[in-house]
């Protein structure tokens, strides 16, 4: 058996308690359903700033209400401690996903984004190590990596941040590492890389490129590639990032408290994700026969970027055994269902 597989087996022996942060967004919610699908209690927080209650819902209708009924969600904001202390009580492991995500964004409202980000984290540093935590496992980013141009990215290896967001992700890892230092509190950090997968938003400005280009081939739209569409990423399908965090948070000690990538270890072009977007989407009864519209580079993209993940493979127990074409065969279905249910408000 796996680590993943023996980890599971127990946890449905013997059910724990989690804190899912962020718990009405995109991985959150998949977390949730994951989780609750093994029996487990969960206590979600979440404010709706990008989370959506038809998440929850959607959950709630994909698990048995014996299972539904371990799950107990407040409506609350990571920026006040009380909310944060609240939700940890009596709470085992934390998976704190709660954040202000979207580089753009920081960037049009850097402060909202400090607000979240830094302040939010500490809050709930500090709740989670008061409530005495088993274990704490927090959502960190790609993003900082910043402008090192090596590849792979290796973890120990980053250079300066490119956004306001980029600065917040890397502050959370700074105090995680002081909160170690200072109160011998372990929390784990995942930088993921572009994770994609159902429920994540197509919607609005700041939207990741693979819903946003799945919204736009179902409604017809032109696709836009900024520059010549051979810039690379390290997509990620959610069923990965599910098996990482549920790996650290049930590391063993000497594996906690420090920071891990999470992504696939390989890299697609944009031309590439056009290219298995549309064709998977024709298999599922879409026809999208437009070709991708090329403009400038966008300024401060890296070109390419792409994950070592030896380190959660050696110390996690991580295995990451879904491509992105399976997440894409995966995911495409659920959006085309979601809008023909008109359960996707599609601009
Ligand atoms: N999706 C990715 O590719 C990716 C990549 C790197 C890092 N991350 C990080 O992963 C985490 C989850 O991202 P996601 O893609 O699911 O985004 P998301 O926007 O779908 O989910 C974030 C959730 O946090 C909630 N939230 C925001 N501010 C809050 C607050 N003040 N109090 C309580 N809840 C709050 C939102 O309402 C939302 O439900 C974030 O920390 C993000 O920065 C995501």
């Amino acid at each position: 058996m796996s680590t993943i597989q023996t980890l599971e087996a127990q946890l449905l022996k013997q059910p724990k308690h989690w804190l899912i942060t962020g718990v009405a967004g995109f991985i959150g919610s998949n977390l949730l359903e994951h989780l609750l699908k093994l029996n487990q209690k969960v206590t979600g927080l979440d404010n709706f700033a990008t989370g959506l209650q038809r998440n929850l819902d959607e959950v709630r209708s994909l698990v048995s209400t014996e299972q539904w009924n371990n799950f107990h969600f407040i409506q609350g904001d990571i920026c006040q401690l009380q909310d944060c202390q609240q939700a940890c009580a009596g709470v085992d492991y934390v998976l704190h996903q709660a954040a202000l995500g979207s580089v753009p964004r920081s960037i049009n409202d850097p402060i909202a984004t400090n607000a979240t980000n830094i302040d939010g984290f500490l809050n709930m540093l500090v709740a989670a190590r008061d409530a005495q935590v088993a274990s704490f496992t927090y959502a960190a980013s790609s993003s900082t990596y910043g402008d090192h141009p090596d590849l792979p990215k290796l973890e120990h290896k980053i250079g300066n941040p490119l956004s306001p967001y980029a600065v917040t992700k890397l502050v959370n890892e700074l105090y995680a590492n002081v909160f170690y230092k200072t109160y011998q509190f372990k929390a784990t950090g995942l930088r993921y890389f572009n994770v994609f997968g159902k429920r994540q938003n197509p919607n609005g400005a700041y939207a990741a490129v693979i819903p946003k280009w799945v919204a736009a081939m179902m409604n017809g739209e032109a696709i836009f590639i900024n520059g010549d569409g051979e810039t690379s990423r390290d997509f990620c399908y959610i069923r990965n990032a599910i098996e990482a965090n549920l790996l650290a948070a049930l590391a063993n000690d000497d594996a906690r408290g420090d920071v891990y990538n999470v992504a696939l270890g390989d890299r697609t072009t944009l031309n590439q994700l056009f290219d298995a977007i549309r064709h998977t989407l024709n298999e599922n009864g879409v026809t999208y026969t437009q070709a991708a519209h090329y403009r400038d580079f966008r300024a401060g993209d890296v070109r390419h970027s792409q994950a070592s993940v030896d380190k959660a493979k050696n110390l996690l127990g991580y295995q990451a055994l879904y491509k992105i074409a399976d997440g894409i065969k995966e995911a495409i279905p659920w959006y085309v269902a979601a809008q023909r249910a008109g359960f996707l408000d599609l601009e």
